[in-house]
């Protein structure tokens, strides 16, 4: 009998995870808020469209189709219980619980949480919900260092930094008045240098396991300029690392990790499952914490779930019993992601625009493709006002991988636009060279 696994969410990252689930032989079962197309021949038609914060629709369809657990994808439902919801209805969940959330649903308790632990990862930062000491601690910090964010999920948008979206101390001002006007809580915090990685790993509740490094590209546009997105492309090693990040600095993010994991128990009482996502940033002073996120990436998923060599099911199964294996395997391929996106992305995107899809071709040449927000009807495809279908490159080096990203998005057409720069040797050399610049 094959393993019934539920997935919820609607996106790309969803997508790769229930590809992964049905490689791995799970029969696979999808709950959206809109349908993926490829979630839902993945799923033969198993579906349910809904809102994927309904408990009770997700309990009902769970209990029906007799699940045997449920993966859940995006950050929205846990932040508002889903798995404490489903774990009292006795369905097992791969996504922490509530309490164990916070570490991406709130940057407040998260910052706290690591002060209060003397976690080193940690940098200097101060709540807010009122405009009482804004000014004295810009100028403790000096305003050309500063970074607020609201407290609670802002899909990657709320979060303004000096130099790139604020210039000036009135700005900041202006910001925060704002933020308190909306009546929501913010931090400012120290403005940190270096480069940014993402460490996607497995938890069990005690045990924190890696998944090979990625570098996503926020900004829209080429030479990362522009307006900061979901997320426009990504890349990783063949080698699992980054250039310009050893092994010693992942083992120091790892045991990072597993700090904060402890931390959670101690504070909440609740043990961390699921997936836990390290926004790390590797800095002169060691490696920082720019966020944490409870669950997968969008785009980084697409990089680490194709090359997992070890069976997912028994991954999920092992964050689900506690009892995670330290060996999770990986492939040592570079893989590439790029993501088309409807043109005018993120402030202006044209919406239900028909994308042409060359599938023969982008089989022929081995490109991957996961759709994220687009919808299908009599049989083609449509833009909606997100980004539209990340293409992913997997081969033996970098430049192999980033040479079939760069041909399966040739086989993608419509009003559709991409970053060519992911995963080229060229903006690679550019981050080895900023790290030299700042450690030297
Ligand atoms: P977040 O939503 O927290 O990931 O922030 C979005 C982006 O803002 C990050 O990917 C960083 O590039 C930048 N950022 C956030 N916090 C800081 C910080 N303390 N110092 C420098 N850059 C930051
Ligand atoms: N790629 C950033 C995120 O998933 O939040």
């Amino acid at each position: 009998m094959t393993v019934k696994t539920l997935i919820i969410g609607h996106g790309a990252r969803e997508h790769v995870i229930g590809e992964t689930l049905v490689r791995d032989g799970a029969t696979l079962y999808a709950f959206m808020s809109s349908k993926n197309a490829g979630l839902e021949d993945l799923s033969q038609g198993r579906i349910k469209i809904h809102s994927e914060t309904d408990f009770k629709e997700i309990i009902d369809f769970s209990k029906k189709n007799n699940i045997d657990f449920v993966i859940i994808g995006p950050e929205a439902p846990l932040v508002v219980g889903i798995v404490d919801a489903l774990e009292k209805n006795g369905i097992p969940c791969v996504g922490p619980r509530i309490e164990a959330a916070q570490l991406e649903g709130s940057k407040l308790f998260t910052r706290a949480l690591l002060k209060k632990y003397k976690i080193t990862s940690n940098i200097r930062s101060k709540s807010f919900n009122s405009m009482e000491n804004v000014e004295s601690y810009l100028k403790d910090l000096g305003v050309e260092n500063v970074v607020v964010k609201p407290d609670g999920l802002t899909g990657g948008k709320g979060v303004k930094v000096y130099g790139d979206h604020l210039y000036s101390k009135q700005d900041i001002l202006d910001y925060c008045q704002a933020l308190i006007k909306q009546k929501s809580p913010f931090l400012i915090e120290e403005k940190i240098s270096g480069e940014e990685f993402t460490l996607q790993t497995f938890v069990d509740g005690k045990n924190v396991v890696g998944t090979p490094l990625v570098q996503d590209h926020k900004r829209a546009y080429e030479d990362d300029t522009g307006p900061n997105t979901g997320g426009m492309g990504s890349y990783s090693m063949a080698n699992h690392l980054m250039p310009f990040i050893t092994q010693n600095d992942v083992d120091e993010a790892l045991e990072d990790m597993k700090k904060v994991i402890a931390a959670v128990k101690a504070e909440t009482g609740i043990e961390y499952k699921g997936f836990l996502y390290g926004g790390y940033m590797k800095t002169v002073k060691g490696i920082k914490l720019i966020e944490f996120n409870s669950r997968l990436g969008d785009p980084e998923a697409m990089n680490v779930l194709p090359i997992l060599k070890t069976n997912f099911i028994d991954v999920c199964m092992g964050i689900i019993n506690g009892n995670l294996k330290s060996n999770i395997e990986f492939e040592n391929k570079a893989t590439v992601c790029k993501y088309l996106a409807p043109e005018g992305y993120p402030d202006a995107p044209k919406k239900d625009e028909l994308v042409k899809i060359d599938k023969n071709k982008l089989k022929q040449i081995d490109a991957r493709y996961y759709y994220s927000s687009v919808y299908r009807k009599d049989d083609e495809i449509y833009t909606t006002t997100s980004r539209a279908i990340g293409v992913v490159g997997i081969a033996n080096d970098l430049e192999s991988a980033e040479k079939i990203a760069e041909q399966g998005v040739g086989c993608i057409s419509g009003k559709l636009f991409y970053r060519k720069d992911v995963g080229t040797l060229e903006l690679l050399q550019k981050r080895i060279d900023h790290m030299n610049s700042l450690l030297k």
